[in-house]
């Protein structure tokens, strides 16, 4: 999957070099990693916190020859992916891990990986359009490996596999198996350019399944129940006497108590 690397010991922010090397013609599967970025971008406009040598950081330019419609997919894609390469690597080596389950390993939908119901990894999927078509899209992947500790305003909601699992883990191996997860992943996706080929397997990891959530639509918050996902992606929600299909964009979606 990884076609060239380029590693910062310290940037602003890996999707932006990224998208700078797309621009400057980078190919499909150039990857951008860092040891620690300075402007690391969030969704909906937030930050995301990068400590040196803490954190994965990293950024992938994807040159899909998809419809344009369809690249909100690949961050489900990314998620399904990271999860497992979380998974494989946390319960790889067990022996000092033993109380890891894995059943607490999951997605919130549509792409935070969450681990004892706390956030440990973010995707932020940048698309840049030439005239309708996809000209290059960005995934910007960043997990929370060997943090020990989380900003004030995100230390109710983060955490990190190191505090999670009770050891610290290799960035580099875990950097590696989510590329190589990703991968698998990508050509079944390309196979019906849609997830029905792993759409049971991440309606397994899905937090929230069949309980209520909060849906923060900005037309219009609602309460609901989580039934799954379709082969798209959108999030199925039951309301009273209605179906509704949610999809990312603008729209988050909470527990009824909180993150998840
Ligand atoms: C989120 O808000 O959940 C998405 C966070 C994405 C963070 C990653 S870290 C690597 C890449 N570079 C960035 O500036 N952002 C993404």
């Amino acid at each position: 999957m990884i076609t060239k690397r380029y590693h910062f010991e310290t940037i602003d922010s890996t999707n932006k070099k990224a998208r700078e090397l797309a621009t400057e013609g980078a190919v499909h599967g150039t990857l951008v990693t860092a040891d620690a970025q300075v402007s690391g971008i969030g969704r909906r406009g937030r930050s995301w916190s990068s400590e040196k040598e803490a954190g994965i950081y990293m950024s992938m330019v994807l040159r899909p020859e998809i419809e344009t419609d369809k690249a909100s997919m690949l961050t489900l894609v990314a998620a399904m992916a990271v999860e497992k390469a979380i998974a494989h690597i946390c319960l790889t080596d067990t022996s000092d891990c033993e109380d890891i389950d894995i059943g607490r390993l999951m997605i919130k939908w549509p792409n935070d990986i969450v681990l004892n119901k706390k956030k440990v990894c973010g995707i932020l999927t940048e698309l840049s359009l030439e005239g309708r078509e996809i000209e290059y899209i960005v995934l910007g992947i960043g997990i929370n490996v060997n943090n020990k500790e989380f900003p004030e305003e995100i230390s109710q909601t983060a955490s990190s596999l190191s505090l999670e699992c009770g050891r610290d883990l290799d960035r580099e191996l875990l950097i590696t198996e989510v590329w190589k997860q990703f991968a698998v992943y990508y050509e079944l996706f390309l196979q019906t350019e849609d997830i029905s080929l792993f759409q049971e397997e991440y309606e397994a990891a899905l937090i929230n399944k069949e309980e209520n959530v909060k849906v923060l639509d900005p037309l219009g918050e609602y309460i609901g129940i989580a039934k799954g996902i379709t082969n798209t992606g959108e999030l199925i929600v039951e309301t009273a006497g209605d179906v509704r299909y949610v999809s990312g964009g603008e729209v988050s979606v909470r527990g009824m108590y909180g993150y998840v």
